[in-house]
This record gives structure tokens, C-alpha cells and sequence, in this order.
């Protein structure tokens, strides 16, 4: 029995542990239920009486230094592994400081518009960046030879066929129109591109929305409470609203809308030229030819068309006076976007 604790014991002195596998290896053969510490245990009770003592002590000894080995090795492994931030994190650290993202404030804008026509039931309609002339220009009835199918004004990606980065957001209009389905409730946000000098007031890339109702029976009343539904609901119940005749290809009789200025409230400022008002959209009635153009008959169907930059709705909401801001991405700008609630 001497024996086998003395050989027990080297064996013991020469395992070698270095990490949590051999660590647990270790209890295995030598600290478990089954392991050899407990079987020489087992065995003791074979032991003469007259040698129990002396024997006796040795066992207690070894299994106490055995016990040793694995709390000292498995309190040296975690030292290790805890510098290295892998086992055990350590609590005591400074936080890891987390910076949330700001949404871009042309996106939180964007999903208020949404928000407000899908609460009246507009659905959502997605039209090509890239388009072709037919339903850039032609289907709304821009004559053929009309200043903005020109160089200057369009980014021409082909010619003959004419291919082209879109103008504006209207193109969506030809495209659901010409889908068939009716009634048609929509509105259509996106990238627009025109050829302008970049400067304050005007970029070669912005966003607009375009809005399309198609029905039978459309009213230009039904127009006029759409927009006011919408300019209340967007800038406030006091905000006031008014229509001025103005001129666009596909829509008949057409207007532009003007809203009171929010910076002055109608007094006048810079912001509305000391007009008291500000322009946010164009709008009328779809032009009979164009619904002609989308297959759709004039004597059974009317409807109307609005369009509206992001950029200025933006500008306005939130008075910042440089639309080159938008696309410059500088985060002293974008932070200041962080938590706001439209
Ligand atoms: N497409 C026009 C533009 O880019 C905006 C517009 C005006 C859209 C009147 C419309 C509309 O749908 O009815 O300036």
C-alpha cells in the first residue's frame, strides 16, 4: 500500500497541467468518485489494523496535496486567461462607450411623409433611377423638343434610345399607371438627378415625392384637402396653405403650393424672400393626354399628381439653410439629428 501512494504521488507530481482541458483531465484521474486518490480509499479498508495509522496519515497527505495541485493550477489558469479577457470578464473595466447612429435627418423627414399619406391610405410605389425617355418625359407630355430632355439639364446615359438618370420622381406615375390596376393611391419617394451647378439652393442629386390618385370621379376639392390634410399634419394647425395657377406638362389645371413661412410665421424674413410664403410643391390634375398615354380613358377616369422636394420640406422643418449639408455626411452636422422625435 506504501508503494502504490508513493507511485501515486509521483505520478500526481509529474501530470502536468496548463489549461482547462488537463486541468479537468487531472480531476478526472485523480479527484473524482472514480479517480485513483478515492480508489486507494476503497482499498484502505484492507489495511491491517496495526498499519492503519501510519498508513492512514500518508492517504490524508496525499489526497490533501492533490486537492492543492488543482485549486493552486486552476486559480493560476484563470489569472492567465482573464488577462487575455478571454475566461472571466472583468467587471472592474471602464465601459466601452457606445455611440449610436443618428438617422439622416432627410430619412426621419421622409418617414414622417410616409407615416402621414399611408394614415389616408397611400401604398408605396418604387420607379427606376434609371429610365428611359418614354417615361421621363414622353408619357407626361413633354413636347419633343422641350429645354429639360437637354444635355444640360438631364445626365444622359445613352442616346438614341435616349437613357437617362431620372429628373423626377413622376416617372413612377407612367409606370403604375401603365400597371392597369385601378384605383391607384400612391406615393413614390426617390433620387432625382438634374445637371445644375452645385450651390446652396441646388444640387445635380436630390430626393423628391410624388404622389398619384386615380379613380373615377377625381375632384380638384379632393386635391386641395389632400394637401391641406397633409400640411397640417406635416408643419402644424397653424401653418397656412395657398394654391397659385402655375404650369406643368402632365397636369391640367396645375398649381404650385405655398405655405406661411415658418421661420417668421408670414411676417417676413430671408428664408421666404419677405414674402410671408414659401412654395413646397407642384401639383393638379393629371392631363387627360397622359392618362390617354397610360391607357387609361379620360371619360371613365380622373385623378391627380403632386410632387414635392425632400430637401426643401427638410430645409424648412428644420431651418438649415445650405442643401449641400445633406450629402457631405459630416457627423458635427448628422449629431445634431441624434433623438429627435418629428
Ligand atoms: N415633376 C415636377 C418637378 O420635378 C414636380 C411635380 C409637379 C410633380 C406637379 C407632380 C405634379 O406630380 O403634379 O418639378
Amino acid at each position: 500500500m506504501k508503494n502504490q501512494i508513493e507511485s501515486l504521488q509521483k505520478e500526481i507530481d509529474d501530470f502536468r497541467i496548463n489549461d482547462n482541458q488537463t486541468l479537468e483531465k487531472y480531476r478526472i484521474e485523480f479527484l473524482s468518485k472514480n479517480g485513483k486518490v478515492q480508489k486507494l480509499f476503497d482499498d484502505f479498508k484492507s489495511v491491517s489494523i496495526d498499519q492503519k495509522r501510519e498508513i492512514g496519515q500518508k492517504l490524508n497527505l496525499l489526497k490533501t496535496v492533490s486537492e492543492n495541485k488543482y485549486n493552486e493550477s486552476k486559480e493560476a489558469i484563470i489569472k492567465t486567461t482573464s488577462n487575455i479577457g478571454i475566461e472571466v470578464p472583468d467587471f472592474s473595466l471602464p465601459e466601452i462607450p457606445n455611440e449610436d447612429g443618428t438617422i439622416h435627418p432627410l430619412s426621419q423627414v421622409l418617414e414622417k411623409i410616409i407615416k402621414i399619406f399611408s394614415g389616408i391610405g397611400y401604398d408605396l410605389s418604387d420607379g427606376p433611377e434609371i429610365e428611359d425617355d418614354w417615361h421621363n418625359f414622353t408619357a407626361l407630355n413633354f413636347p419633343p423638343n422641350h429645354p429639360a430632355r437637354e444635355m444640360q439639364d438631364s445626365f444622359f446615359i445613352n442616346k438614341n434610345p435616349d437613357i437617362l438618370l431620372r429628373t423626377h420622381t413622376s416617372n413612377a406615375q407612367v409606370r403604375i399607371m401603365e400597371s392597369g390596376k385601378m384605383p391607384i393611391r400612391i406615393i413614390s419617394p426617390g433620387r432625382v438627378y438634374r445637371n445644375e451647378v452645385i450651390s446652396a439652393r441646388a444640387h445635380c442629386l436630390f430626393h423628391q415625392v410624388e404622389g398619384l390618385y386615380i379613380n373615377k370621379n377625381v375632384s380638384f376639392k379632393e386635391l386641395k384637402d389632400t394637401i391641406y390634410y397633409f400640411v397640417k399634419a406635416m408643419f402644424g394647425d397653424n401653418t397656412k396653405v395657398r394654391f397659385r395657377p402655375s404650369f406643368f406638362p402632365f397636369t391640367e389645371p396645375s398649381a404650385e403650393v405655398d405655405i406661411s413661412c415658418l421661420i417668421c410665421h408670414g411676417k417676413g424674413c430671408n428664408v421666404c424672400k419677405y414674402s410671408g410664403w414659401v412654395e413646397i410643391m407642384g401639383c393638379g390634375m393629371v392631363d387627360t393626354q397622359v392618362l390617354e398615354n397610360c391607357n387609361i380613358n379620360p371619360n371613365e377616369f380622373s385623378g391627380f399628381a403632386f410632387g414635392m422636394g425632400l430637401e426643401r420640406i427638410t430645409m424648412l422643418h428644420y431651418q438649415i439653410k445650405d442643401l449641400r449639408l445633406f450629402f457631405e455626411n459630416d457627423v458635427r452636422f448628422l449629431r445634431q439629428f441624434q433623438n429627435q422625435n418629428i
